[in-house]
């Protein structure tokens, strides 16, 4: 009795994990300066702060959180690739690889994970060339302009969209 409750009780486990949504946070070069880097831009958070908070949410929507950063294309596009059967969503902020990687774009068109782009400033109220993204008509939405809050309002939008 008490093995059948015990092997009952692992199978229920299995089931919730599988259950439990997976979703990957891509960060792009050099949002690991974050808290120093153009703080009139982006604002005094870092991206350790960002995880954290993005962490605690995650949790208390019973969700599976990565979080990465890089500063290296080819490791942005391999963690995508990686991503496939294994996340249900995706937040990128492709920071400045947005405004030049096709290679990027394909990457998620390729895994056909749906996404959110992020971005903590207003891009379409910076320099002209900051204005286009090679991945806001492939994303389910863009969230830009709120700082750290961007990332927060995504994760939000993202656990409404896989529910
Ligand atoms: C950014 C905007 C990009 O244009 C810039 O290159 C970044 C950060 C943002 O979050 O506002 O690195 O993605």
């Amino acid at each position: 009795m008490a093995k059948e409750f015990y092997s009952q009780q692992r199978i229920n486990k299995r089931e919730t994990m599988a259950d439990k949504k997976h979703i990957l946070v891509i960060n792009g070069p050099n949002l690991n300066l974050l808290g120093t880097r153009e703080r009139q831009l982006y604002g005094a958070t870092t991206l350790a702060e960002i995880e954290t908070s993005l962490r605690a949410k995650a949790l208390s929507a019973h969700c599976n959180l990565f979080f990465m950063q890089s500063n290296a294309e080819h490791e942005i596009i391999n963690t995508i690739h990686d991503a496939a059967g294994h996340y249900d969503f995706i937040l990128i902020n492709p920071a400045a690889f947005t405004h030049t990687s096709v290679a990027i774009r394909d990457a998620l068109l390729g895994v056909a994970i749906p996404f959110i782009e992020v971005h903590l400033s207003n891009i379409h109220a910076r320099e002209p060339f900051r204005r286009h993204s090679y991945v806001s008509d492939c994303a389910v939405g863009v969230i830009c302009g709120f700082g750290a809050q961007s990332y927060e309002l995504a994760l939000t939008a993202a656990l409404e969209h896989i529910k």
